[in-house]
């Protein structure tokens, strides 16, 4: 057969995906495996049976970043990457990051099994803690390959319990040997489900995103005076509850303020004592900005801060802010975004340029190789919740853009 007439198998994919969605799997049919836990472990175990039935050599480091390469015929060549992640959100869904760690199994076995032999090597990979949602930043295991993050400050970074991320590594019993630093990389695709509402809407099969938002991170801690909910005047209250009711809705109100692309959320909240009749004393909450203009983003976090100070000083409840994450937007290899469209086009998908808004390892892969990301429609729009869903036929659509990118870059 022709390579150009080569398909993945769309069964497969699908059963493959099903398959990792029963570890961590949520009775509403979501997923919930944060990083680092035993369900991740699992996960991790199940990808490592499969990348040994394709006779990958598989590669751990210290991040816990797995690899999976399959040798070209000169493996001294830089090789071509292909991964994403397999944590997920609380609550999550079952396609991101999944999609693209198994999308790019899936281009393997069937280069596999039909035994083709490609120019340079091409390497799967599962990288570890992309979500930030239990050790925060996100992407800390692409940002330390990367050499964005230090190792050992990614090991320090703590959960809600105080487990350490590098205890959490070493628990897990996925504390690799390899160093985790980059290498030459000839060209990195990361296939992802779009995560909003454009494809579906524009009624297009394949988003071509030609970069990702910037984004910024940072944790808001307001101190209060605690007291009885009774006996207390209202005009005598430093209720750190409501001041913090108050920044919350200054965020929400801050893309409207500033106009542009800018998005801004409060998602986490922690509330002190949290009984019903104390009026709260600590509050600790997140804040999430982002815009694909930087001047922009970066403007709406200093008057954010400065809207959150006056709030405190009017309350008399402290606000103290803590800086977690602050990466600029990110701008693909605009050859290899020109690729994924021609390759969705000659494969007959219709295909959409677009930014992507949710932030992907693609961000820290693409500050040392050539890097472009394939998207898929997300039914609804809906992403980071249970019901998120993919049609099948899209996930294999997507499977296909990837292997024929993936032939090409192998074959230069
Ligand atoms: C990653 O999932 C993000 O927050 O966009
Ligand atoms: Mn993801
Ligand atoms: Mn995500």
């Amino acid at each position: 057969m022709e390579i150009s007439e080569l398909r993945v198998n769309g069964s497969r994919l699908r059963a493959t995906i099903e398959e990792l969605a029963r570890i961590g799997g949520t009775a509403g049919g979501g997923m919930h495996r944060l990083a680092l836990t035993e369900e991740d472990k699992q996960a991790r175990d199940l990808f490592i049976r499969w990348l040994k039935e394709l006779g990958l050599k598989i590669s751990i480091d210290e991040m816990g970043n797995i690899f999976g390469e399959r040798k070209g015929r000169s493996p001294q060549k830089p090789m071509v990457l292909s991964g994403s992640h397999l944590d997920t959100q609380p609550k999550g869904g079952r396609f991101d990051g999944i999609l693209g760690v198994t999308g790019a199994l899936e281009a393997l076995r069937t280069i596999h099994e039909n035994r083709i032999d490609t120019e340079r090597t091409i390497a799967i990979v599962d990288w570890t803690d992309e979500e930030g949602t239990r050790f925060s930043p996100a992407m800390l295991g692409s940002g330390v390959w990367a050499g964005h993050f230090e190792r050992d400050w990614a090991y320090s970074r703590v959960d809600l319990g105080a487990t350490s991320f590098g205890e959490a590594l070493e628990r897990i019993g996925y504390k690799g040997k390899a160093p985790a630093r980059k290498w030459p990389v000839h060209a990195y695709y990361e296939f992802h489900i779009e995560q909003g509402p454009v494809l579906e809407k524009m009624g297009k099969r394949i988003g071509v995103p030609k970069g990702i938002l910037g984004i910024t991170w940072f944790d808001v801690y307001v101190e209060g005076e605690g007291n009885q909910a009774g006996p207390t005047p209202m005009n005598a209250r430093k209720d750190a509850l409501v001041a913090a009711a108050e920044m919350i809705l200054k965020v929400n109100n801050l893309p409207a303020k500033m106009g542009g692309d800018l998005v801004a959320t409060v998602g986490e909240i922690q509330n002190a004592p949290n009984s019903r009749n104390i009026i709260p004393d600590r509050v600790r909450f997140t804040v999430d900005i982002r815009s694909w203009e930087d001047l922009l983003k970066n403007k709406a976090v200093e008057a954010i801060k400065n809207e959150f100070s006056q709030i405190g000083e009017k309350r008399g409840c402290p606000v103290r802010i803590e800086m977690i994450w602050d990466i600029s937007h990110t701008e693909f290899d605009s050859h290899l975004v020109e690729r994924v469209g021609k390759v969705a086009s000659r494969l007959g998908y219709s295909s959409h340029p677009m930014v992507s808004g949710a932030g992907h390892d693609a961000a820290y892969v693409c500050r040392v190789a050539p890097t472009a990301m394939i998207f898929v429609p997300s039914i609804g729009g809906r992403s980071h919740v249970e019901v998120e869903n993919t049609r099948w036929e899209d996930c294999e659509a997507g499977a296909n853009v990837l292997l024929h990118c993936l032939f090409q870059s192998a074959n230069e």
